[in-house]
């Protein structure tokens, strides 16, 4: 009976948390590894660089662009489940000193550190996104998005799903 009552609430929560992010961002629909590998290797992601995931689900790309590529990787995140799964992964694969998760709107968020910058959300999200780019990014700042586009900002290259812009300085 109470396994029943806690699936049922833990089923709630996942709806609510999925319908709410939807209508902030994007709903969490994670980008395949071999996507984010694509994604990083396009963006030339190394040591030297702050990564911001925006959005960051389930942490794949914070994680592969630390482990994989040695670049400290921040990534934001307005699902609480998501976030703390993501907290539980950086500590169980004891990445705390390179990746950080922060609990919260993107939008809302300083990125003017960033030299990469990810994301996969929606095109109208990108969209709104870009005014906060030009505002915030330095020239030469790499963005890359899976799937959804940056129509003011310059394009580079394309890999598949992956497109990578650059910010003009
Ligand atoms: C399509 S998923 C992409 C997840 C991950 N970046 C990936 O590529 O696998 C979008 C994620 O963005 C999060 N999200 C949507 N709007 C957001 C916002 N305004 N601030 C922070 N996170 C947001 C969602 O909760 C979801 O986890």
């Amino acid at each position: 009976m109470w396994f029943v009552i806690f699936t049922l609430l833990l089923f709630l929560v996942f709806v609510i948390s999925v319908s709410w992010t939807d209508r902030r961002g994007a709903p969490w629909v994670p980008t395949t590894m071999n996507t984010v590998r694509k994604m990083l290797t396009m963006a030339e992601v190394g040591p030297d660089d702050v990564l911001y995931d925006l959005g960051c689900g389930d942490g794949r790309t914070i994680v592969t662009a630390a482990r994989r590529y040695g670049a400290r990787a921040v990534g934001i995140e307005l699902d609480p489940l998501r976030y703390i799964w993501c907290q539980m992964l950086i500590t169980v694969l004891g990445l705390r000193d390179r990746v950080q998760v922060i609990f919260g709107d993107f939008f809302n968020q300083d990125l003017s550190d960033a030299d990469v910058v990810t994301c996969y959300l929606l095109q109208s999200t990108n969209n709104k996104l870009e005014e906060k780019f030009q505002r915030e990014l330095t020239g030469g700042t790499r963005v890359v998005s899976n799937t959804f586009t940056f129509p003011g900002l310059q394009r580079v290259r394309q890999d598949g799903d992956a497109r990578l812009y650059l910010i003009r300085d």
